[in-house]
C-alpha cells in the first residue's frame, strides 16, 4: 500500500511563457514533484492552450515527470503524439474517448502512464469500470478550461468516494486534484484523498511561486496527521 503523501504539480498555465525554462526551474527547486501541462483544443473545451511543443521544451529542461492534461477531443489521436513528446502521464477525459479502455491500454502499450479525469458535475462512477487499469484519477474541482477559477468545494464526496475504492480495493492509482487549489483548501483536498495537487495561479500568479508552492505542500501536510 502506498504511504499517505502530497505531492505538488504546478500547472504551467499560469507561467510567464517568456521566460518558462526559469519557471520550471524554480518551481523544481523549490520541491515540485511533476510538472501539469494544460492541453486544451478549443472544442473539448472553450479555450485553446499548449501542444506537444511545448511538452518537449518543459522535457528538455527538467526530469520531473509530466503530467500532459489532454482536454481534448478523440484523445486516441493525440496520445502517442504527447507520449514522444516526453510526458509521463498521460491523462484524458472519459467522455472524450470513443473506447477509454482501449485508450488506457494504447499508452500502457506505449511505456507510458494512463490517467482518466473527471468533471465536476459528472459522477465518481465515470471512472469506475476502469479505475483498476489506471495509473492516476484525476478528479477535477473547476470545469476545465481556464485557470484562476475557484475551487468546486461540492466535489469532495466523489473526492472521497474515488480515495475509498483505492483504498478497499488495494489500488495503486495516485489521485489528483486540480482546479482553484491553493494554500487555504490544500488541507481539505488532502483529508478527502487527494494525493497530487495541481495548481496554476496559487503558484504561478502569486509574488513568490516558491514560497507558495510550499505553503500548498504544508497546508496539505497537516491534513495528513
Ligand atoms: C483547468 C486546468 C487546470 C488549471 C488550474 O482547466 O485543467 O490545470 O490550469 O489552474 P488554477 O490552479 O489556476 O485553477
Ligand atoms: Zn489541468
Amino acid at each position: 500500500m502506498n504511504e499517505a503523501r502530497v505531492l505538488i504539480s504546478p500547472s504551467i498555465l499560469a507561467a510567464d511563457f517568456t521566460r518558462l525554462g526559469e519557471a520550471i526551474a524554480l518551481v523544481e527547486d523549490a520541491g515540485a514533484d511533476m510538472i501539469h501541462i494544460d492541453v486544451m483544443d478549443g472544442h473539448f473545451v472553450p479555450n485553446l492552450t499548449l501542444g506537444p511543443v511545448i511538452v518537449k521544451a518543459v522535457r528538455s529542461v527538467t526530469s520531473l515527470p509530466i503530467d500532459a492534461h489532454l482536454m481534448v477531443t478523440d484523445p486516441e489521436q493525440y496520445a502517442s503524439v504527447f507520449f514522444d513528446a516526453g510526458a509521463d502521464y498521460i491523462v484524458f477525459h472519459s467522455e472524450a474517448s470513443s473506447d477509454p479502455g482501449a485508450l488506457i491500454d494504447t499508452i500502457h502499450g506505449l511505456g507510458g502512464k494512463a490517467g482518466l479525469a473527471v468533471n465536476p458535475p459528472n459522477p465518481a462512477e465515470q471512472l469506475e469500470s476502469f479505475i483498476s487499469g489506471i495509473d492516476l484519477a484525476l478528479v477535477m474541482t473547476v470545469n476545465p478550461g481556464f485557470a484562476g477559477q475557484s475551487f468546486i468545494g461540492d466535489v469532495m464526496p466523489k473526492l472521497r468516494t474515488v480515495a475509498g475504492w483505492k483504498r478497499d480495493r488495494g489500488l495503486e492509482f495516485l489521485i489528483e486534484v486540480d482546479g482553484g487549489v491553493g494554500p487555504s483548501n490544500a488541507g481539505t483536498v488532502v483529508e478527502n484523498g487527494g494525493e497530487v495537487l495541481v495548481a496554476a495561479s496559487a503558484i504561478f500568479g502569486a509574488d513568490d511561486p516558491a514560497a507558495a508552492l510550499r505553503e500548498i505542500r504544508s497546508a496539505g501536510e497537516r491534513a495528513l496527521v
